[in-house]
């Protein structure tokens, strides 16, 4: 792989992910030689200038990854599966921001700031992937805090965003707020891409259900934080919500610990590591960041930061990361800066 000056090919060009992604190029000043902008026959054609140059939309089924060195994947799990496993046969380093590879063993699954040291060489499988959009927030704060004193177990609740599921989430929310607005009392009929309507209100099933009565998305906060942190037995449970916010992920997370925890310590932790953001104005203050007006969408911020005046091993903390950035698009841009800056082939 040209480490210095790779030719990158971006599948799913169009969609929220790939858009982002063509942003972050220019705002990290990402070295690049070529770049191909794939999606769908429907937008083939299209036409967008990227690093200075207009490139056209190709469509992803006749093309030919043998000349590209990183392929950022973000165009749906079905779209991976099928055309994935290829690009990495043809030679391309793969970065598929989709579900589809995971949980494999022999793919890794990549938070630069947790784990970056897992693509040090290319994976044989060729592929890398990205994890979902509220575990890579979350596990950027629970990595380090189980380092300072070790977790015993963790308890979630998502509020996540209409964008969540892409730039069509974002119409089918705007849509049905409007319906409420205009006082249409007949439920909505064009659902799609959530199982209710978001207009105005909170639906929490979000992927498919499972036999155990979680859905996916829980468990996908599961698997793979155990799989980032190298944890296999980690404790966490989710309930995963879909809220009426356009962009930007919520969470708060209790956070139980073996031994007692300082406030301070934490707070003070916290606002050691990279691109966190911590709110805080002392104790017994209610200091908070909302996913409406996010100050830097670049990095994940935290308030709410207080132990359970009942348990003094356990910590309450509120987070929100913007879900296209953080949760794809820029931890993807991140795990190629690491690759091309470790020189991995
Ligand atoms: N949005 C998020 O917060 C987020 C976070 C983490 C992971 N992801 C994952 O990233 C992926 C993309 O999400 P998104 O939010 O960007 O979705 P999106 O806005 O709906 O965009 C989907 C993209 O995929 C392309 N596409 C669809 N079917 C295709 C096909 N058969 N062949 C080639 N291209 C095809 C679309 O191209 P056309 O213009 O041709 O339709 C479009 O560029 C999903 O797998 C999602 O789960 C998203």
């Amino acid at each position: 792989m040209n480490t210095n000056h790779p030719n990158i090919a971006i599948v799913g060009a169009t969609g929220a992910v790939g858009q982002t992604l063509i942003s972050l190029l220019d705002e990290r000043d990402f070295p690049v030689n070529d770049v191909a902008l794939l999606a769908s026959s429907r937008s083939a054609g299209r036409k967008q200038v990227v690093r200075g140059k207009e490139r056209q939309v190709e469509d992803l089924e006749g093309f030919n990854f043998a000349n590209t060195d990183l392929a950022f994947f973000s165009a749906g799990g079905s779209v991976s599966e099928r055309h994935a496993r290829r690009a990495a046969a043809q030679g391309a380093l793969v970065i598929d921001n989709t579900n589809a590879f995971r949980m494999d063993d022999d793919v890794p699954l990549v938070v630069p700031q947790v784990n970056a040291e897992v693509v040090r060489q290319r994976p044989d499988s060729g592929i890398i992937s990205n994890p979902n959009c509220s575990t890579i927030p979350l596990v950027r704060l629970l990595r380090p805090l189980h380092d300072h004193t070790p977790i015993s177990s963790v308890v979630v609740s998502t509020y996540q965003a209409a964008s969540g599921a892409g730039l069509s989430g974002i119409d089918e929310l705007r849509k049905s707020a409007d319906r409420v607005l205009s006082d249409q009392t007949s439920a909505d009929t064009d659902n799609v891409k959530f199982s209710d309507p978001l207009g105005f209100n909170l639906i929490p099933n979000i992927d498919r259900p499972l036999d155990t009565g979680f859905t996916l998305e829980e468990q996908k906060m599961l698997q793979e934080s155990r799989k980032i942190m190298g944890l296999p037995d980690f404790a966490l449970t989710a309930t995963c919500v879909r809220v009426p916010v356009i962009n930007a992920h919520s969470e708060t997370a209790y956070i139980r610990f073996e031994t007692p925890v300082g406030r301070e310590q934490v707070v003070s932790l916290l606002r050691s590591l990279e691109d966190i953001l911590v709110y805080d104005d002392g104790p017994g203050k209610v200091t908070y960041p909302t996913p409406r007006f996010l100050s830097d969408p670049n990095q994940v911020h935290v308030g709410r930061i207080r132990i359970n005046p009942d348990d003094p091993c356990g910590l309450w903390l509120w987070l929100i990361a913007d879900n296209i950035r953080i949760g794809a698009a820029l931890n993807a841009i991140q795990i190629a800066e690491a690759v091309t800056n470790m020189q991995v082939q």
